[in-house]
């Protein structure tokens, strides 16, 4: 079962059963939407843990035993997804020296860290080697050089991962492409990760175990994900036999997709479960890669659908042959649709517009934000019934990529607060935040003013 599509909160003989997400039976997290806007005040994060929980066990479920999961701490670095993370005994993939800092504040065992990431720095890099990191995914063979450096002078060897570029990476072309990765930063080709390898295993100071390799980003086809697992497996066997290493860790990067659209279907769990099964019975069958672990670093997956941004409408107006509905949120806090062109469920909540019987009248609504900007919108001439003014609006799927791919600074408005709940427990995970606060860091002449 696909704990994405779990039948939770379905009403009886509906065709798809509800997802496993924040908004359930006119709630969010289990809480009255206007209480929650009461309470914390409008634009907010909502992010539910239990729905966290839900996809991480979906997860677990579905994997061989010889996988590992590191949380992707890019989807959502809030100290409280992070804390119920490692509580629920992940690791972590991160990829700055900030990252490492929060997760080891979080809780996280170092040695169930993974960094991964196309530049780091020299700090950075010293940080993840001082704290003892499981693995540390090196992105070029300057990068290799650089680490050795910083190891010898710990005195520590470090475990390393190399990458290979999926995107250009000729001779691995047994890394699949289910994706594009743009133009190719990530990684390495075919002759740096030969020439890495081989340093790699020369250095007194690097110990290679195997190779990283991430796919594409939400991908909700288990044929592909399993695919792609299976090709990074086969390009780091070869690599390892080349080179002359022990094959100890296969990561397949992250990249499990979630339903955005109204009526998308989510990753088949139980179908990845069985290809991957299938794959890890081949590893077992070769001397190779029998004691190989693999690793998956998921973001999206285990927390996209767990958030939600809860706005209030201000104001509605009918211009043209449409209505236009302000909220007090936009895409300062929601980048992705702007950003990536993906739009997100919007719900009203409360008020006449969010009962059942509610019926749209004719004329298409747009939901936009206050931005001064003709991309500030959450949904285009949807059909929908139209909200007033003091509605609750939420926009769905927002635990990842929501809050962290934001940009807060536009227009000087307040950062809005992350509310986390977990059991029925809800608490503020992170306060909001005036603008007069970072605006009041500025100097504007030199000397003080
Ligand atoms: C190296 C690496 N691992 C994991 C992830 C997480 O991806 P997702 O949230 O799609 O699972 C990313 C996303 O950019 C990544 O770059």
């Amino acid at each position: 079962m696909s704990l994405v599509r779990e039948p939770e909160g379905s009403p009886a003989g509906d065709a798809a059963p509800a997802r496993n997400e924040v908004f359930r039976d006119g709630r969010l997290a289990g809480l009255a939407p206007e209480d929650l806007a009461e309470r914390f005040g409008t634009p907010a994060y909502v992010y539910d843990l239990d729905v966290v929980s839900r996809q991480v066990a979906g997860l677990r479920a579905c994997l061989p035993t010889r996988f590992d999961l590191a949380y992707a701490v890019k989807a959502n670095p809030s100290l409280a997804v992070l804390r119920h993370i490692a509580s629920l005994g992940l690791g972590a993939d991160v990829a700055s020296g900030g990252e490492l800092r929060h997760v080891i504040r979080a809780g996280f065992d170092p040695a169930h860290v993974v960094m991964t990431g196309p530049g780091k720095r020299d700090d950075e890099l010293a940080a993840a080697v001082g704290a003892g990191v499981r693995v540390v995914t090196v992105e070029s063979v300057s990068e290799l050089r650089r680490l050795a450096r910083i190891g010898e002078g710990l005195g520590r060897v470090q475990p390393i991962l190399l990458r290979a570029n999926a995107t250009g990476a000729a001779s691995m072309e047994r890394v699949r492409i289910i994706g594009d990765e743009g133009v190719g930063k990530f990684g390495m080709g075919a002759p740096d990760l030969r020439i890495a390898a081989a340093e790699a295993v020369a250095s007194r100071w690097l110990e290679p175990i195997g190779l990283h390799a991430f796919g594409a980003s939400n991908v909700t086809d288990a044929a592909a994900l399993a695919a792609h697992v299976e090709a990074t497996v086969d390009a780091a066997g070869a690599l390892a036999v080349d080179a002359g290493f022990e094959l100890r860790l296969v990561d397949a990067g992250g990249g499990l997709g979630i339903p955005y659209a109204e009526h998308e279907a989510g990753l088949d769990l139980v179908d990845l479960g069985r290809r991957l099964a299938a794959l890890s019975d081949r590893m077992d069958d070769r001397e190779a890669t029998r004691g190989t672990r693999l690793l998956l670093e998921p973001g999206r997956f285990l927390v996209g659908s767990s958030g939600a941004y809860l706005t209030r409408v201000l104001e509605c107006k009918q211009v043209g042959r449409g209505h236009v509905v302000i909220v007090d949120g936009g895409i300062h806090h929601v980048l992705r649709p702007a950003l990536v062109g993906q739009e997100h469920r919007v719900r009203v909540v409360t008020g006449a517009a969010a009962e059942p019987s509610a019926v749209p009248d004719g004329l298409p609504v747009s939901i936009a934000g206050p931005l001064c900007t003709g991309l500030d919108f959450f949904a285009r001439e949807a059909v929908l019934a139209l909200p007033a003014p003091g509605d609750l609006v939420a926009v769905l799927d927002l635990g990842a990529y929501g809050a962290t791919e934001s940009m807060p600074l536009f227009l000087s408005h307040p950062m809005p607060p992350e509310v986390a709940v977990r059991g029925g427990e809800v608490w503020v995970a992170r306060p909001r935040v005036d603008p007069d606060v970072w605006l009041g860091w500025q100097v504007g002449e030199p000397g003080g003013a």
